[in-house]
Order: C-alpha cells, then structure tokens, then sequence
C-alpha cells in the first residue's frame, strides 16, 4: 500500500477542493480535477467514480528565462526564481467542447472520432509577470492535457531545463515497458509490477548501435493494468511531440509514480521555445477493456488536420525488398571490398568487387519478376548507391550523397524494367545518422526519385546523430524528421524512417509520413531475436502513435537452412507472420522473406497477396498486452475482411464469432492455421489452409500453436 503523509493529507485538506475546477468526458465516465495549492498545480482523473490518477504536479524548470549565453548557463546551478511551477494563481478559465469526424488518409478505420471538452485555464505567475495556460481534453477513452505559452512581455524566449509532469497512481500496476533511451526503442519488452522496474531494470536491455539510457526510466508509450476484481488498462503516451523533445518517463517505484524526463540536447538543454508556442500533449487512456485502449485514437485525434494541399499520391504500398538476405548476412550493402572510400573522389569502378552485393542489376530484376507475378507494387533495393563500405561507426559526415548508384545497379534500366511490370522500386536513404548530410542532399535525393519515378522512401538513422551530441529523440532531430516529411510532400513522396523518433499521431499532420520502424523490428530476429510475445505488446504500446514497418512475412524462419548451425532463428510459426499483416497495422507492408522462400509455400503466400493495406473499419476482437491479439479488418472501399489472431509462448484457443459481418450474407472463408503439431521451435512451417462458407451467425475454433495463430480471408459469395 501506499503512504500518505500526514502532512500531505493535510494540505489536501486546507486546500482541497475548495478552488477545483473540474471537467467531465462527453459520455460522463471521466471526470478530471484541477486545482492549485499553495500556487502549484495539480490535476487528478477518475472514472466512473475510481481515483484513476491522484493528485499529480504540473509545471517546468527553465534555465534563465529571458536569454542564455551557452554552455555557460547550462552549467549555473538551478535556481528557482526562473521556474514554471509555483506561485501562480488562475486568471482565466475557458471551456471548449468538439464533436467532429475525419477521415485519415489512410488508417484503421474510415471515420476517427474526435469528441471532447476542453478546459483551458490561464495561470499567472504574479512574482514575474508571467502567464501560462494548461489546456486539458477529456475524451470518452482518456485525457490529454499540455502547456501553452502566449506570446508576452516577461516570456518571448526560454530554454527548458525539465518538463515536471506527473501522473500518480494510487496502486502499483502491471506494466510492459522498454528502458528510457534518448537514441533508441530497440529493445524487448519487460512484464513487471511498476514497483519492480528499478530491480530489472538493469537487466533489461542489450547493446544498440546508438544508445544513451536513462536510468530507472521508461518510454512511452507505456502500457498498464490494475488486476484485479475490476481490472482497468491505462495506456501513458504522449501526442504531438513537435518541435520539442520526446519525453519518457521516471520512475517512483514505492509510490507508483511517473514523471517526465525530457530527451536531452549535447548541452543538457530540453527545448528551446520561442512565444507563441505549445508542449506535446501527455496522454492516459483508460478502459476496463484491453481491446479499447488498442482502439483508441486519442493520441491521432490531439494532432492537427493536415495543411498538405495534395494527399493524391498517397497511397497503401505492398512491398518486397533486396533486404532480408543483407540483414541475415547472405549478401552485402556494399559493393567493394575497400574500407575507407571518399565519395567524389573514389572510382568505384576501378575496386575490388566483394562477390555479395545484392543490388545488382540481375538480382533486382529477379527481384522485380516475382514481386510483379505476384501483385506487388513496391520493391525498396537497399545497398544501390556509393558509400556502403565504411558508412557505419566512424562518425562520418559525408557518408553517402543518395544519388550515386554503384556500378553493377543500372538505376535508369532497373526502373524502366520495374515500371514496365507495374512496379515501382521504394528508395533507400540511410544516413547512418548523419542527418546534416541527409539536409544538404535532400533536394539533389527527391529529384533523382522524381526523375526515374520513385514515389517512396525509406529512410534510415543508425548510429550517433550527426550533429555530434544530439540524440535521435531531441528537439533538434524531431525537427529535422518533419522537415524531411514536409520536403517529399513537395517532391510527392512518402516517407517510411527507421530509427526515427516513435510516431505520436503526426501522420494526422503529415500524412505523407506513412509509417517507420522506431521499434524492435522483424531485423531483431536475425541480431538476438524477439521474445514470443513481443507482437502481442506492440500493438499497446509503439502502435499507439503510428504505423510501424515491422516487415514480417518470414516463412524460413531457422537460419541453419542458409548457414549450417546457426542457432538464429524467427520466434514465431509461419502462420503468426501472416496474422501479423492483420494484428499489425501497416499501410505499408513489407513481405520479408526471400521469393525461393515464397515459392516453397506459395499456398500460404496467397493470404499476404490478398491481404489489404488500408482499412474502413477494424474490431479488435480480443486481446490482452503480452498474451494475444485478434484483430478483424474491412478492406478499404470493399466488403472483404480479414482476421488474424496471434498467441505469446503459450498454446491457446480461440473462439471467432463472427457476428461482425453483414447479416444474411454468405461469405467464403480461406483459413489458415497452424498444424497440429506446428510449434515455433520445434516444427513451424505446419500449417493447414482450407476454406469454408460463413455467415454473421458462425464460431470457428482456432488452436493456436505456441508463438503461433491463425490468419482468415473472407469474402462475400455473389
Ligand atoms: C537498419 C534498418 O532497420 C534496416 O531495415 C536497414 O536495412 C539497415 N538499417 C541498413 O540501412
Ligand atoms: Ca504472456
């Protein structure tokens, strides 16, 4: 149990409720409280009556408030007089209400609900004249609120020290996290009691080709459970993170307590604002139902309606990619076998070929054959351009110029080839952090892509931010992502960035950004693995904000079949790789594996052909973070559905109803599920497939394997 001290309880007495202001969700289940006390502001959450989120601090911490002279200021000692979290009282209250529909250019569901109200209040600062608004949204699934600054007098300028908000709990919770990082979410999954993150805390990650941890603290999004009788999911994000740095989230393991830790810059500074300006939104969401916190678009609905004149060349993409066998370590990136090239100078023509560059003329084209034969529309071909033989580890600026294909990759051939199919090939642009390179080629990149009719690409951050000191998740960078974004909308282009920030509902904003990893993906399974159940918490945690390019699909799951004894292995039945097209939402969506691969299997490989992209509804059916997920989808502008259910480490069963679709209706189901004896380890490619007529009234039972699931097309009979 907690404590409550006495002076504490106190306090809330003298200054309880005496100044609250409060605010109810539309549908009354919310309720949200505010008050100061002794001029610090508190707020507090409770649904259906159940304190949710005690009393909990706001404010920030600034460096000198007016102008900053670095580094010299950075390291002054803190000096409160400077600070945005004390002395205030309420000048102004206002309230707000929306109730509006909008359609996402691609998503989950035709329609998003945006439905809240909105509390604004003004607090001013009366020692030095300055005022602050903090602006709360309670939506029917949850509360958002963030901090503005109007432009004024005593506040045009000011650096952040730390963003302090807090969300208090009354009882230690269930919690699935990743340890804080400011570079990197590539790590697994924790399951623990919130009381017990500092004690694995140490344990929970491994090496990362940029890494800087912050201790005892958490990402976000973080996803919760009260157990218990009356059990209740709480899912701690953030929205909006524009312009500002990611935040995570510190931990007070003894009094179940979060509070914000902003991302760092090489100066130890955390936002530099110019009045007028606002904060990210922190987000709570909060349902009895695991399946409802999955649902939300809160996180989407608190980012703004895009500016973007032209959405026309967006569009859901189903890809292959000259890539799994690079990331297994069958061929290579680069071309040569030189160490030390200088881009502009080196004649790569005149090197030593290395025998396993993949991005060669008669690979891609092999490439482009099957992809076309089998529907695709999209082929990224990574390792095409100079640069590939010392671009990583050596803090190089100049690291490649994206324009330069390497001589054995024909770029005007391959994408007359691949047009000719019906096949547009996806561009590779990794920095390898060298974001201030990938600035200064930008425009030079996308007119190149313009010209040869590329109309996507994939980005890439891995390694140390370039400029030196800046971390993937600062304001700095965030900017740099955005800027990227807003540059391919002018060139008509659509942005898929790896190693980026984790999405925070921008592709509201920016919807040309369709999606990135920022995540553990599929690669992991070939550097260390993903644990059994690490699909099953994705959903609740980095999908929250965005899409994620998790690039599954991978049916020759054990790499001994290409290195004898090798021990890798994807931890997963074959028939899970394809319900992961259904349970994870990705508008693009990558099919991994290798086309022999694919050729072996071509019966299963029917469903990730079919499988659609874009969605007008979606229900998720069933699922609880770390054990499963069963998720149905309607095919945009369609009546077809699919379904895709997938299991952690244990066997389960699971009972579809199937009253989701339209009543009277005849469907043809194609089933796929794992065999009898399928098992992630020991047998994964056993699968059955068979299809059988279903209408709104049917139950199919599905057992699924361990770390396995099953994958469901159905289709309306004329
Ligand atoms: C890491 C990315 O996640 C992966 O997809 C890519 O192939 C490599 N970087 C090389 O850019
Ligand atoms: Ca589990």
């Amino acid at each position: 149990m907690k404590k409550i001290t006495v002076g504490a309880f106190l306090l809330s007495m003298m200054f309880g409720s005496v100044h609250a202001q409060s605010l109810q969700s539309p549908d009354g289940k919310f309720e949200m409280n505010f008050q100061l006390k002794q001029g610090v502001p508190y707020y507090n959450l409770k649904y259906n009556g159940v304190t949710v989120v005690e009393d909990s601090k706001l404010g920030l911490r600034l460096f000198k408030d007016t102008s900053i002279k670095f580094a010299s200021e950075i390291a002054k000692p803190e000096d409160a007089k400077f600070d945005l979290n004390n002395g205030f009282t309420k000048t102004e209250e206002k309230r707000n209400s929306k109730n509006e529909t909008w359609q996402p250019i691609l998503g989950e569901k035709k329609n998003y609900i945006n439905h809240y109200n909105e509390l604004a209040l003004t607090l001013n600062q009366a020692s030095t004249e300055r005022s602050i608004v903090v602006k709360f949204r309670l939506f029917n699934d949850g509360l958002g609120f963030r901090y503005e600054f109007p432009q004024q007098k005593n506040l045009n300028y000011f650096v952040i020290r730390e963003e302090d908000s807090e969300i208090d709990f009354p009882t230690d919770m269930k919690a699935w996290w990743i340890v804080a990082d400011y570079d990197s979410q590539e790590y697994q999954y924790q399951e623990t009691k919130i009381s017990e993150i500092p004690a694995r805390w140490d344990k929970a990650f491994d090496a990362n080709a940029s890494q800087s941890l912050v201790k005892n603290a958490v990402q976000s999004p973080l996803m919760l459970k009260k157990e218990g009788k009356n059990p209740l999911y709480v899912n701690v994000a953030e929205a909006a993170v524009l312009d500002y740095p990611a935040s995570h989230l510190e931990v007070d393991a003894q009094n179940f307590k979060f509070k914000t830790h902003l991302t760092a810059d090489r100066q130890g500074a955390k936002g530099y604002i110019q009045t007028p300006s606002v904060t990210p939104w922190r987000t709570i969401i909060v349902s009895p139902k695991a399946e409802e916190v999955m649902d939300s678009k809160m996180i989407f609905n608190l980012n703004e309606p895009t500016k973007y004149t032209d959405t026309s060349y967006i569009h859901p993409t189903k890809y292959m990619g000259v890539w799994w066998e690079m990331i297994i370590g069958k061929s290579q990136w680069a071309y040569s076998t030189a160490e030390n090239v200088h881009l502009g100078v080196t004649d790569f023509t005149k090197l030593t070929p290395n025998g396993k560059h993949a991005a060669n003329n008669t690979k891609v084209k092999e490439y482009i054959d099957f992809a076309a034969e089998n529907g695709f529309k999209g082929l990224l071909i990574e390792g095409w351009n100079t640069g590939w033989e010392d671009w990583f580890g050596h803090s190089k600026e100049f690291v490649f110029d994206f324009i330069t294909p390497y001589p054995d990759f024909d770029i005007k051939m391959l994408n007359d080839y691949a047009h000719s199919k019906g096949i547009k090939l996806i561009m590779h642009h990794e920095t390898s952090g060298s974001a201030t390179n990938y600035e200064r080629w930008s425009d030079k990149a996308f007119q190149l892509m313009n010209k040869y009719g590329y109309d996507a690409v994939k980005t890439g951050y891995v390694g140390d931010i370039i400029p030196r000191g800046e971390h993937h998740y600062s304001q700095w960078t965030i900017n740099h992502f955005y800027r990227i974004a807003e540059k391919a909308n002018e060139y008509k282009i659509m942005v898929n960035s790896h190693e980026s920030v984790r999405p925070t509902g921008e592709s509201r904003t920016y919807p040309n950004y369709i999606s990135a990893e920022a995540a553990r993906g599929t690669e992991y399974e070939a550097f260390g693995g993903n644990n059994a159940d690490h699909q099953t918490i994705l959903p609740f945690t980095r999908w929250m904000g965005g899409s994620m390019d998790y690039t599954p699909g991978i049916f020759q799951t054990k790499l001994d079949y290409y290195f004898p004894g090798d021990k890798r292995f994807v931890k997963t039945t074959l028939v899970k790789q394809l319900a992961l097209y259904v349970t994870m939402y990705m508008p693009l969506q990558m099919a991994a594996d290798l086309p022999e691969n694919y050729k072996k299997h071509m019966d299963a490989f029917q469903f990730i052909k079919d499988v659609a992209a874009d969605w007008d509804d979606t229900k998720i059916l069933s699922a609880e973070p770390g054990d499963y997920v069963i998720t149905a989808r309607k095919a945009k502008g369609t009546d077809n559905w699919f379904v895709g259910g997938i299991t952690d480490e244990n066997k389960r069963n699971y009972t579809v109803d199937f009253s989701f679709l339209d009543k009277g209706q005849k469907y043809e189901a194609t089933i796929y599920e794992d065999g009898k004896d399928a098992d992630y380890i020991d047998n994964p490619q056993s699968y059955n497939i068979y299809k059988k007529q279903i209408t709104d009234k049917s139950k199919l039972n599905f057992k699924m394997a361990r770390s396995g699931g099953f994958a469901i097309s159905i289709k309306p009979i004329k």
